[in-house]
């Protein structure tokens, strides 16, 4: 549903010792058209009434050797995780709690694309699903009207098998159990659309569309073109005053792009294009630029 600032001190090397028992247990499987020679991953969906967290939980299953394709689904998340160590408010019903294990083949160094290619896939999946046109702030806020509805919080892991990363997805369902201090910052799929959602139509495409981009960013030339696709589904690829908060200092200026590997590029004032490859970013409005012509 919404972050809110609250230190953690859960790591994932610690994930071994959870122990939770999924409700139901139901098998699904997707049919994707494989692009080329590429494997589709087998995707199972776990559903949960209740979980601390489905990364937590889908962390855990990928270190007990679990494959690619594996989907966590909860009700509600107890203990949420989002980005930055910020709490994820996520409760019951109210929001689509999801995490998938993914083993990619490629070099490290392009893994930051797999949350680019999830907020491309969430895209994707509330444009087909909900007809609900959304914008993505860098690298994989997912807003409408500048409010935020969806996050996505993607975690490496250590596992027997080698290394894998989660990719954590809550989409708002409904606003109505937000707390008081989200409503200025956030949105829902209900209140975007006015109609109630159904959750199993937008896991569905959300499936689809992860499958759809996760093909696309293994093939030849995949970099680019997940790059080229977050562009044209971004508003805040190009051209866009921003500013950033990095861990010790913030700066302000105007996007320029990404670079292969996802980062951000930005101009600031003085024409230096700064590289970003983690912090907050927001939207700077022309009320707030406030320069040597500008009172
Ligand atoms: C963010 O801070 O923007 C990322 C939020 C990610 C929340 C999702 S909900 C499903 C999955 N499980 C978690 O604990 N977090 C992610």
């Amino acid at each position: 549903m919404g972050r809110r600032a609250c230190p953690r001190s859960l790591y994932l090397a610690a994930l071994s010792s959870f122990q939770c028992k999924p409700l139901k247990q139901l098998k699904t499987r997707f049919q994707c058209k494989p692009l080329k020679q590429l494997k589709t991953p087998a995707v199972q969906i776990l559903r949960f009434d209740s979980l601390p967290s489905t990364n937590l939980e889908a962390a855990r299953r990928a270190i007990e050797g679990a494959a690619e394709g594996l989907c966590v689904v909860a009700a509600e998340q107890t203990a949420g995780r989002g980005r930055l160590q910020r709490e994820w408010v996520s409760p019951k019903s109210a929001g689509l709690y999801f995490s998938i294990i993914l083993r990619p083949g490629f070099e490290l160094s392009g893994w930051p694309l797999l949350t680019l290619m999830a907020a491309i896939a969430v895209h994707d999946a509330l444009l087909d699903s909900c007809a609900l046109k959304t914008d993505i702030k860098w690298p994989n806020d997912i807003l409408v009207n500048e409010k935020k509805l969806c996050g996505i919080l993607a975690e490496t892991v250590e596992t027997p098998l080698g290394r894998a990363v989660v990719v954590g997805i809550g989409i708002n369902l409904t606003s109505g159990s937000f707390p008081a201090d989200l409503y200025r910052v956030a949105s829902s799929v209900e209140s975007a659309t006015g109609k109630s959602p159904d959750a199993e139509v937008i896991l569905g495409a959300l499936v689809h569309a992860l499958l759809t981009q996760y093909q696309l960013l293994q093939h030849d030339g995949g970099p680019e073109v997940i790059v080229g696709e977050w562009c044209a589904r971004s508003s805040y690829c190009e051209g866009k005053r921003v500013r950033v908060i990095e861990s010790n200092r913030a700066l302000e200026g105007t996007t320029r792009g990404l670079q292969s590997d996802g980062a951000l590029r930005v101009e600031t004032e003085d024409g230096d294009i700064r590289i970003i490859r983690a912090g907050d970013v927001s939207v700077v409005r022309p009320c707030e630029i406030i320069g040597p012509n500008r009172s």
